[in-house]
């Protein structure tokens, strides 16, 4: 029987209690929580404790004094490094070696600076010092902390935009991040290695990274006043438009639903002309692929939602991967708890048995 499914569509390769999108794109929820229910009502860190603990206390901490080694200031590269080297620098042990105990709290020191990792680095991006503890110490939130370590002063609006965001990114089942993840927690190694490898798979433009083309998108659309053209040009090229489709769901992101509402609530400028670029794209692909629903994704309206916090492009990737420390850490000990060796089979289409010599 040939059981192939390319890309493992619609392959269920786990169980989880901690979250999966349903297709029809209701919502989304927590461990049982609709996000709806959470953004404004708790900041990201204690839906870090939903999400790992089940427990909103005490929610992730707030990172311990560390200093990265070298920062190139690309946020991505920098975070996926500095990940990785931790593992080594705290001598965290291989997760076959500790309890499920030690993993969470491995796991709570590795998100909190992970945070910090990222803003460092796009500090240094700006040609600047990542503001000093005492200076980071008197943010509130994590979202504030982390604009006070990047630029050394946090707008309220930039705050409440970057942690709308994170709440809305902080888990989401089984994509390629979280599978890379837990297939490294299933090899029982550590937990830094699991989450610098989930950070490598997010990188991508068709995951993590889709935001970071969106902006570039909005300015040329801006530019022309004309996101009919635009859209029929990136197509009749096979161009994809980047912030619509998904895997999963066959109807509007409930991502994309509360982020559109913040942007406008946050007086986003560049609302205008992202509902102009939305319409015209979901008409053209409704067009291109009648039988496909390819609705608004979490990306388009992240974008969005992103630039009221001045985030550039270039940085979005890490933004990402800074919420989904969540979703990543809660499904390491998941797997650690439940998992068994992943080790999925391939179906050998290559020649068949030859000499050397006929190569
Ligand atoms: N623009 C243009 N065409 C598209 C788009 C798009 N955004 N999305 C899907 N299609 C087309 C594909 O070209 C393909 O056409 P073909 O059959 O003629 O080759 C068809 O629809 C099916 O595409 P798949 O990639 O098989 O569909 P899937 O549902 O698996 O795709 C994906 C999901 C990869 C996200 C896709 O929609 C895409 O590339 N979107 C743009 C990138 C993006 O926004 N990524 C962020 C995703 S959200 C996240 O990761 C958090």
């Amino acid at each position: 029987m040939n059981s192939f499914k390319p890309g493992l569509e619609g392959v269920v390769a786990f169980q989880t209690e901690i979250a999966e999108p349903d297709r029809e794109g209701g919502a989304l929820r927590y461990r049982g929580v609709d996000i709806e229910e959470l953004v404004g009502e708790v900041p990201y860190e204690k839906v870090w404790g939903l999400l790992v603990d089940e427990n909103l206390e005490p929610g992730m901490p707030d990172p311990e004094a560390y200093e990265p080694v070298s920062l190139t200031g690309n946020a991505p590269a920098d975070l996926q490094a500095e990940t990785a080297r931790l593992s080594a620098v705290w001598g965290l042990k291989k997760l076959v070696d500790i309890d499920a105990e030690q993993a969470r709290d491995d796991l709570a020191r590795l998100s909190a600076q992970m945070m910090s990792i990222v803003a460092k680095s796009a500090a240094v991006h700006d040609g600047r010092q990542p503001a000093p503890d005492d200076v980071v110490a008197q943010g509130q939130t994590a979202a504030e902390k982390f604009l006070l370590r990047w630029r050394g002063e946090a707008d309220p609006k930039q705050v409440q935009a970057i942690d709308t965001y994170w709440i809305c990114t902080a888990e989401h089942g089984l994509n390629a991040s979280t599978f890379t993840a837990r297939i490294t927690a299933s090899t029982g190694a550590d937990c830094g290695a699991a989450m610098s490898a989930a950070v490598g798979a997010l990188s991508g433009p068709l995951h993590g990274g889709a935001p970071a083309r969106v902006l570039p998108m909005l300015n040329e659309v801006a530019s022309t006043g004309d996101p009919e053209s635009y859209v029929r040009d990136l197509l009749s090229r096979h161009g994809r438009i980047m912030g619509f489709g998904h895997r999963v769901y066959r109807a509007e992101d409930p991502r994309s639903r509360v982020l559109k509402r913040t942007a406008k609530e946050l007086g986003s400028p560049r609302i205008e002309v992202a509902e102009a670029l939305e319409e015209a794209a979901l008409a053209a692909l409704r067009e291109l692929k009648p039988d496909y629903v390819i609705a608004t994704n979490v990306e388009f309206y992240s974008a969005v939602v992103l630039d009221v916090a001045e985030v550039p492009p270039d940085l979005t990737p890490a933004m990402f991967a800074c919420a989904r420390v969540a979703g990543w850490a809660a499904h390491i000990i998941e797997e650690k708890r439940t998992g068994r060796l992943i080790r999925p089979s391939a179906q050998y289409i290559g020649p068949t048995s030859r000499a050397l010599s006929a190569v």
